[in-house]
């Protein structure tokens, strides 16, 4: 058995492994081969993740290897840190498949909420080579900020941390209020900045437009933040075409963040060809169509009672059954070339290009997992044709009062 105690001093090496795809290599000193660490990882087959790294290696993909390396030679622990081919939002760099944390505290059944399962969730999905996760204050409310803050306390160095504001207003209005007055996007900001346990904010969203408050204010006062070092990069969230070239005028946008996935394709006409004009990328939120995509909610009545779907037109016993069909196809492909629906619906959206970027949410590790490998699903021109040809689902994206606050 081999035990860490023979090795007082320790220092952490870290070692690029990089076959396929491109990283950045910190080479270490006495230099640690590929084949070195082959024979690392034969010592620590009781560290969790020792088969992920040597799988990595087998398959020739990129990562990096982060080992703790005792004074002398041997090594006591090794973590895998998996390499994802990267995406661009704008100047941000991100893996590209980020983690939506929103179900963990809320949505879409508060049965099924899990905080340590959750914490574990967001862990390994930084290990695999996510960067980018995504909050916001009216998650729980509060409490989603809460469990991503407590879940990167010690790893905030290896996030893009993104919240949004304007879904809870602080001037007595509560949660569930739009509003982006200035006043509001300060008091917001921290809000998140205390809850995130961090003193800065890396992407900051509005979450929808505040009709009272014109865009050029709301986004003054958040480049005021950014100006203080408080925020890294300013988003919008379900904003159109007029209101995204006015912030952009104001202070540059780094990305939209919007519904987007084989079943809702409104971003594609004209959203898309104006983000990539004003090189601003598109975060595509609830990518595996809340889960319906993946196949495995097979009727109205797998659904919880508390489960919000249950009021999305979309879930409704009168169109459930119709969407099957989109989803099945969805499985049949998934089949045919050995993955599972909901890597092909995630590599569909990452085939439209480097400037998009999923975000789908669990709270299980093995699904996150399972999404995650969709980064080496590789879809052919016919596939992608096949899958853009679907048949667009019956009902809109999402109930009424909520489509009253998308702006269109
Ligand atoms: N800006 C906005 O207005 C807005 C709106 C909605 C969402 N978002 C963001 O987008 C993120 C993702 O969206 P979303 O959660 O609404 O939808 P989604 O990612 O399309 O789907 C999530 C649902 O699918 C299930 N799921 C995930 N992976 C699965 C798999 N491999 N097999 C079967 N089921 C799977 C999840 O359940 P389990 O958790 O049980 O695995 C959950 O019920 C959110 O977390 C949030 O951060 C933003």
């Amino acid at each position: 058995m081999f035990c860490p105690s023979f090795y007082p001093h320790r220092e952490t090496r870290t070692v690029a492994v990089s076959q396929r795809r491109r990283v950045s290599t910190t080479v270490p000193e006495p230099p640690v081969t590929t084949g070195r660490i082959h024979a690392v990882l034969d010592r620590v087959l009781d560290l969790a993740h020792a088969d992920d790294a040597r799988a990595l290696l087998a398959g020739g993909r990129a990562g990096k290897i982060v080992l703790r390396v005792p004074e002398g030679s041997a090594f006591t622990e090794a973590r895998e840190r998996i390499d994802m081919i990267k995406h661009h939002l704008g100047p941000i760099e991100v893996g590209r498949i980020g983690l939506g944390a929103m179900g963990m505290s809320t949505a879409y059944s508060a049965s099924e909420r899990d905080d340590d399962e959750s914490i574990r969730t967001i862990h390994r999905a930084l290990d695999l080579g996510v960067t980018l996760l995504d909050t916001a204050e009216i998650y729980g409310p509060y409490v989603n900020e809460e469990l991503v803050g407590r879940a990167i306390a010690d790893r905030r160095d290896e996030v893009v941390l993104a919240t949004k504001y304007g879904l809870v207003s602080h001037a007595g209005g509560g949660p569930g209020h739009v509003d982006s007055s200035p006043d509001n996007v300060r008091t917001a900001v921290e809000g998140s900045l205390r809850r995130l346990g961090t003193d800065h904010i890396d992407l900051l969203y509005q979450h929808r437009v505040d009709p009272r408050t014109p865009i050029e204010d709301t986004v003054g006062a958040a480049a005021e933040l950014v100006k203080q070092g408080k925020v890294r990069y300013l988003g919008l969230s379900e904003a159109w075409l007029d209101t995204v070239r006015r912030a952009h005028a104001v202070h540059p946008i780094a990305a939209v963040q919007s519904e987007y996935s084989l079943w809702t394709r409104d971003q594609e006409a004209e959203m898309l060809p104006l983000l990539r004009e004003l090189g601003v990328g598109l975060v595509a939120y609830s990518p595996l169509g809340r889960g319906f995509l993946t196949g495995v909610i097979r009727s109205y009545d797998d659904l919880a009672d508390d489960d919000f779907r249950k009021t999305n037109p979309r879930f409704s016993r009168e169109n459930f059954d119709r969407n099957l069909a989109l989803a099945d196809e969805v499985g049949v492909l998934a089949g045919e070339i050995g993955a599972t629906p909901a890597q092909v619906a995630l590599a569909w959206l990452l085939a439209q290009g480097d400037d998009i970027v999923p975000i789908p949410g669990t709270k299980k590790v093995s699904r996150l997992e399972e999404n995650l490998a969709a980064d080496t699903v590789e879809l052919t021109p016919q596939h992608v044709q096949r899958l853009t040809n679907l048949a667009p689902p019956a009902g809109d994206h999402h109930e009424q009062s909520q489509m009253a606050t998308i702006e269109r």
